[in-house]
């Protein structure tokens, strides 16, 4: 008879399961997408309050269970009334008042801090179905627009003037702060503090349909010279196409009528309702975060968004060969 061999159930007991736990939850927190990693000072005051908050949490689970052992563990006829008065007054009137005050008066102090105006670049960003708009309003009065990138000078505070178009989103980088929601008709506006050069991650934070969960961003936080440069590259026109594929590519573009919903700066194409394309060769993702910035990853988006993207308002372009898709894929990533 075959031995039959059964898979015994893994059982930890109840500290290495809780400690299994725990390194699961935090090795979720790593990296660039995490309050807890921060950036930038915004990040840095939320995640000591965390800590603090943490640590009050810890310190009352500990005390009201330990609490509650030693009560159950003795008999009524041991605990004497003095005691048990004492504990209510003390236990249940004055540690919850003086810890939640001391806990107010600081969640309260820091408040100022998130509030600091900015003396930064002044960037508008508009939530749409299911991208970010970003218009950099310069000192000269001229706007720079791009999409699904933020960059932004570290040392300074930038201040970001959110809004939305048609649902509510909300635009939040953890590495760099706290979030804000983007309401349709209203512009809230808040400010961020980035410290530490490096490239984050953005997400919309407020469920706004079917590519809710596609809809990201990459916050880059540059040396400030470093920063001029881009913003000053960003401003001009497009490059013209390198290569001969590119530049069949760059004339499929407009006969295919591209150029209705997007812009390429400098080129017939002046379409708002897409993000802005004039250096979008440029940019560290594709599609808010969906794809990367490859000729291939660029094919892949045109000849289909919905297939990356359920509910993007851009049709698919399928009707195309492959070598014309390939074309329009070459001039988009030269758009650098
Ligand atoms: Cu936009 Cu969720």
């Amino acid at each position: 008879m075959p031995r039959e061999t059964r898979a015994r159930p893994i059982f930890l007991p109840g500290p290495s399961r809780l400690a299994l736990l725990s390194f699961l939850l935090l090795a979720a927190c790593e990296g660039r997408q995490s309050a807890l990693v921060p950036g930038g000072e915004d990040a840095r005051i939320l995640g000591d309050l965390f800590w603090v908050m943490l640590a009050g949490a810890v310190v009352l689970w500990f005390g009201m269970n330990g609490l509650f052992y030693w009560a159950t563990r003795r008999s009524p006829a041991a605990h004497s009334q003095r005691i048990a008065n004492w504990l209510v007054i003390l236990g249940g009137i004055a540690f919850p008042t003086v810890t939640l005050s001391a806990l107010l008066v600081y969640g309260l102090s820091i408040m100022p801090d998130l509030r600091a105006t900015g003396d930064g670049p002044v960037i508008r960003v508009t939530g749409e179905q299911w991208w970010w708009r970003v218009e950099y309003q310069r000192e000269d009065g001229s706007t720079v627009t791009t999409a699904n990138e933020i960059r932004l000078p570290a040392g300074v505070r930038s201040t970001f003037l959110l809004d939305s178009k048609e649902v509510i989103h909300s635009f939040w980088v953890p590495s760099l702060g706290g979030k804000m929601d983007m309401f349709p008709g209203r512009v809230n506006e808040m400010t961020l503090g980035p410290e530490r050069p490096g490239i984050y991650r953005g997400q919309c934070a407020e469920f706004c349909g079917e590519s809710h969960a596609w809809m990201a961003f990459e916050a880059e936080v540059m040396e400030p010279e470093a920063f001029e440069a881009w913003l000053a590259a960003e401003a001009a026109p497009a490059v013209t196409p390198a290569s001969a594929e590119a530049a069949r590519g760059a004339a499929l573009f407009l006969s295919q009528g591209c150029g209705a919903c997007h812009a390429v700066r400098g080129t017939p194409a002046v379409g708002r309702v897409g993000p802005d394309l004039t250096h979008v060769g440029s940019r560290h993702s594709l599609a808010a975060g969906r794809l990367g910035t490859s000729t291939e990853d660029f094919a892949k988006w045109v000849a289909n968004p919905g297939a990356w993207k359920p509910g993007a308002e851009m049709p698919a372009y399928d009707h195309l060969t492959g070598e014309q898709i390939d074309a329009i894929a070459a001039y988009l990533e030269g758009l650098e």
